[in-house]
């Protein structure tokens, strides 16, 4: 049985994205929530994309550990997770990463929103709010990301908000299983404008 820290996986009816929604940098305390919710969307959107061994494995105790891991980084500043609650409960989040391929820009690495949330304006949200990010701490770079190339919803998605597919690859998971994903990408956006 999963357990959650002080800010909990919704569990209950969700608020409309209004006032309701707060928008909060992830603490160490939200390791447990950020793997909850994090486990909950792949396997409710990633299931006959991602092997079943991979989705009803040990994927819960992987989240949390690199929840942990980063959430205990010593170099905050290179990193950007943003929480979207509602009443306590972690209902979306998105993470963005600087360093994790400079040749293409910021990686924005994990973008979820809760089953129950979506399709109410909370993936834009957090999508401006990660590019607003990187324009004040990395000024000049780009935005990057990779998506499953099976993950219609979420290609209609980033269509939608102005994304560039701009590469192919296979991705090989440890378990050895290869998957395509996309990768996209948006262009650098002045700190402080909109859109
Ligand atoms: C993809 C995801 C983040 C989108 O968040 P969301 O809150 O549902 O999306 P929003 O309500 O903010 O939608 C923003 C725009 O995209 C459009 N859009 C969203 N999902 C869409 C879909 N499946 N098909 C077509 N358009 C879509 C919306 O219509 C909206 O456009 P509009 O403002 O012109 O109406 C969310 O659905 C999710 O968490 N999916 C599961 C996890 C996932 O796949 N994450 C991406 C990993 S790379």
């Amino acid at each position: 049985m999963l357990e959650f820290g002080p800010t909990s996986v919704c569990t209950t009816k969700p608020a409309a994205l209004t006032n309701a929604t707060q928008f909060r940098i992830a603490l160490p305390a939200d390791a447990e929530a950020l793997a909850g919710l994090h486990t909950l969307s792949w396997q409710r959107n990633y299931r006959g994309i991602l092997p079943d061994t991979v989705l009803d494995g040990a994927l819960y105790d992987e989240h949390l550990a690199v929840w942990r891991k980063r959430l205990s980084s010593s170099t905050p500043e290179r990193q950007f997770f943003l929480l979207a609650v509602q009443e306590d409960a972690v209902v979306g989040f998105v993470s963005v990463l600087l360093d994790l391929d400079p040749e293409w820009g910021a990686r924005l690495e994990n973008l979820h929103v809760h089953p129950r949330n979506q399709g109410r304006g909370l993936g834009r949200e957090l999508l401006q709010r990660a590019r607003a990010w990187v324009a004040g701490a990395a000024p000049g770079q780009p935005l990057h990301l990779w998506v499953l190339a099976a993950n219609a919803p979420a290609l209609a998605f980033y269509d939608r908000l102005g994304g560039r597919a701009v590469q192919n690859n296979l991705w090989e998971l440890p378990s050895g299983h290869k998957v395509s994903e996309i990768r996209y990408q948006w262009p650098t956006r002045a700190a402080g404008t909109g859109g």
